[in-house]
């Protein structure tokens, strides 16, 4: 990818320039937790964008997407975005430093990257974050912190793509480091790293190829109904709220909302108790929250789709210690933790079986926890 990327940016602009790299991620668990207040236990995979990016002494940006084969040239002052979505990422990001006082030039950039598209994986935080570093070291002598790097992806998507998200996405790729996950508190903003290294398992991820439209962005339904159920609590969010409390109020709030914010306190406790796992080696107890997750996202919170269900089934019967639907939902991956002796009997099984009853095979890609972005 690098080469192409190269040889690219030299067919289009002569001469080099310099070369910088962001990760998707993984989230063993803590989901729809973030823009809750709540925790989250991502970390940064070796699936990654690459962008070579050059100031050129104007005030235009020129970018060519290598895996789109397209070519976007937009102004620093133009008020609108560009129409093509992946240019809207780049440009979100300029306008977001700028914004906050930050310095961005004109530059020509190549850019390629492998991280699956729509598959739960954040491709869309890889290239926010790929650039917002960049344009920090290229620009502004890295002068922007990295919470605010990351907090210049998710205004991106929040103000040039219409998805309300949290933090966690741009956090696990800015932050990312090789071999680690990281506890995040999306409350405090406190986070720490914890070595992931579980002998006699993987980590496997089976992607259904699944990609749901978000009609009417159910996404942001979803924390419009956690934000109701907060105001209504008095409080500021659901990391705050109480199971006893939420019962309290159930004939207040519809139905659905009770469930949403239901699984939200759940799953914050999950997230406590699968860092306690990790640190005694009792893998046992992370699978089995995993699958509590799964439910919890399936059936309460509603995230999940016939396809993700299925995959899920398999891998419990199966024998698989954990597994669940993965990032936001509506498709894309299930996160899976597979003892070693079985690993090859469980991709077997379920790449034939899901095949068998939807007439394509899911894609599985391991799981390598690896650094998020920076200069290469
Ligand atoms: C998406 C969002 C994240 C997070 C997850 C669900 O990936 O971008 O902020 O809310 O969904 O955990």
């Amino acid at each position: 990818m690098e080469k192409t990327i190269k040889q690219e940016f030299e067919k289009r602009f002569g001469g080099e320039g310099t070369m910088y790299a962001s990760a998707g991620r993984i989230n063993l668990i803590g989901e729809h937790t973030d823009y809750n207040g709540g925790f989250v236990f991502p970390g940064a995979i070796d699936k990654v964008i690459m962008a070579d990016i050059r100031p050129n002494g104007t005030d235009k940006v020129r970018v060519f997407s290598v895996d789109i084969n397209e070519n976007v040239e937009f102004g620093l002052e133009e008020k609108d975005a560009p129409a093509q979505q992946w240019a809207r990422y780049i440009f979100g990001v300029c306008r977001e430093i700028i914004k906050r006082g930050g310095n961005v030039k004109g530059f020509d950039a190549v850019f390629a990257g492998n991280v699956p598209l729509g598959a739960g994986l954040s491709s869309s935080a890889a290239l926010e974050s790929c650039f917002a570093f960049a344009l920090n070291d290229l620009f502004n002598g890295n002068s922007i912190d990295k919470f605010e790097l990351a907090k210049i992806g998710q205004s991106t998507e929040h103000n040039y793509c219409g998805v309300n998200c949290g933090i966690m996405d741009q956090f696990a790729s800015v932050f990312g480091k090789k071999g680690h996950l990281m506890r995040l508190d999306c409350r405090s903003m406190e986070y720490e790293y914890f070595p992931f290294n579980i002998t006699g398992y993987k980590l496997v991820l089976v992607d259904s190829q699944v990609k749901h439209a978000l009609v009417d962005s159910p996404y942001n339904k979803r924390r419009q109904s956690c934000e109701r159920v907060a105001a209504k609590l008095g409080i500021d969010t659901l990391r705050d709220a109480t199971k006893e409390a939420l019962d309290a109020i159930k004939g207040e709030i519809s139905a659905e909302d009770y469930f949403r914010a239901k699984f939200v306190i759940e799953e914050k406790q999950r997230v406590l108790d699968v860092c306690d796992a990790l640190q005694r080696g009792d893998c046992e107890t992370v699978g089995r929250k995993m699958y509590e997750t799964h439910e919890g996202l399936s059936k309460d919170y509603e995230v999940s789709c016939e396809e993700l269900d299925y995959l899920n089934d398999i891998a419990r019967r199966c024998g698989v210690t954990g597994s669940r639907i993965m990032g936001g939902g509506f498709g894309g991956c299930t996160i899976n933790l597979v003892k070693n002796d079985i690993y090859d009997q469980f991709i077997s099984t379920v790449t034939h079986e899901f095949n068998g009853r939807y007439g394509h095979e899911p894609k599985i890609y391991p799981v390598i926890i690896s650094d998020g972005a920076h200069k290469c």
